[in-house]
């Protein structure tokens, strides 16, 4: 019942994306949340370790936890339960957990995963949850290094007490993740890591390269190693698919050997290129740039709802207009013109976002009726086989939506 609705909204805001609709009646089905910015490590790389002011112990007031348990849960698809810090520390943890367990929503959450108590790893069991644990080592030299007050001895137990509990959920649709940001001090790990993964039976590696936050981190980043970083990210992909582990990478770095074209590596290749070509010649009419705008909602620590997990623009506030009021509002119709090449793309945020440079291709897409019905049909029969992988709603959505 509930999978049939999820269907229905992915389908409704899919359509109104197609039609570029500014007034939805479909509803966000794509929700962040920033439980708190309470955190127990000091990652090197970590904004919030770089940042100025002071982010002790701020967690979500109970009122806006509770008018996103009422106004916008009940019609999403994917919650992600994240923000600067690390969500099991929030004092209502225990609150969000029974949240969770009302919905039919699949929860996501990024974590050091050092915090992690079995109630927590058993509601994501039951509600068929995906468990991302950072992790930047996997030797405790390295994670402890950059996981500043990071355990490793702690954090292969909490690897053990996953394991174990998804080992009584056997049929289960809980997917644990491991995400790793790659640097020159851990990036001869990547490797072990594979190992690591198979050893505690996680499902997925995601590999991010570094954001230098800050202009001494620069230095750590990969594009100084491009070609033992290309090295051992082939090594470890070959690893990967031997073990049936999925690995997403990053493209290959540009150095020789590099047949970047042929890039079998991840799911992200390298379409800079021909990106800031189409970006540079215009918007096609038609062109649908950026999804994000028909299906998510951000709604930060304070209440103020941002557009996505990238932009800090505000739409509007829980505190001053129902979310169903600010999903179509001045704010958020004028973002859906821009990117839809109703209206000249002027937003800042939208000008710089790397995902959006990566989907300029959607300028390439051209509109006929038949073929999109076609299309919604497909993605339907998809989502239909792909519940158990909600979490890839929206590569299924360009998949099936945008022209290569
Ligand atoms: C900011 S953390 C918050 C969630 C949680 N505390 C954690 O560590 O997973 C979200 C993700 O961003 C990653 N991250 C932190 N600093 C980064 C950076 N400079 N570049 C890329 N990813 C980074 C973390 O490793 C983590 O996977
Ligand atoms: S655990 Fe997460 S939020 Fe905390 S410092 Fe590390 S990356 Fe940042």
């Amino acid at each position: 019942m509930q999978k049939r609705r999820h269907r229905r909204t992915i389908a409704g805001s899919a359509w109104h994306r197609l039609r570029r609709d500014v007034v939805l009646e479909s509803r966000p089905f794509h929700v962040f949340t920033e439980l708190t910015t309470s955190c127990n490590l000091r990652c090197v790389m970590c904004p919030r370790t770089a940042a100025t002011d002071s982010l002790e112990g701020l967690d979500m007031p109970v009122e806006v936890l509770r008018r996103l348990d009422s106004e916008l849960f009940p019609d999403a698809v994917l919650v992600e339960l994240n923000g600067v810090g690390d969500s099991p520390l929030m004092k209502r943890w225990g609150e969000v957990l029974e949240v969770i367990e009302r919905h039919a929503f699949v929860p996501l959450l990024t974590t050091n995963g050092l915090m992690l108590d079995e109630r927590t790893v058993e509601v994501f069991a039951r509600r068929e949850g995906i468990l991302r644990i950072s992790i930047d080592g996997a030797t405790r030299g390295t994670y402890e290094a950059v996981r500043v007050n990071g355990d490793f001895d702690q954090l292969r137990r909490k690897l053990a007490l996953v394991r174990e509990v998804r080992a009584r959920h056997a049929d289960s649709g809980m997917t644990v993740e491991f995400s790793f940001v790659a640097m020159r001090r851990n990036i001869r790990e990547l490797p072990a890591l594979v190992e690591l993964a198979r050893e505690f039976g996680v499902d997925e590696i995601l590999v991010q390269n570094m954001v230098a936050v800050l202009p001494e981190h620069q230095a750590w980043s990969l594009t100084h190693t491009p070609v033992l970083a290309n090295y051992l990210f082939v090594r470890a992909k070959l690893l990967a698919e031997r073990y049936g582990i999925h690995l997403y990478l990053p493209p290959l770095f540009d150095a020789p050997g590099a047949d970047r074209k042929r890039s079998w590596l991840g799911s992200l290749e390298p379409r800079t290129l021909r990106t800031d070509r189409i970006l540079k010649k215009g918007l096609a009419p038609g062109a649908v740039l950026c999804p994000e705008p028909w299906m998510t909602m951000n709604v930060q620590r304070d209440g103020t709802v941002t557009p996505c997990c990238v932009s800090a623009q505000p739409m509007g506030s829980i505190h001053r207009e129902p979310l169903r009021a600010i999903w179509n509002n001045e704010e958020y119709r004028q973002i859906r013109k821009e990117l839809s090449g109703q209206a000249p793309l002027r937003n800042p945020t939208c000008r710089n976002c790397h995902f959006l440079r990566g989907n300029a291709r959607a300028a390439l897409f051209k509109e006929d009726p038949e073929v999109l019905r076609e299309r919604v049909r497909a993605l339907q029969a998809t989502l239909a086989d792909k519940d158990r992988h909600i979490q890839n709603i929206e590569s299924v959505l360009r998949e099936n939506y945008i022209e290569l």
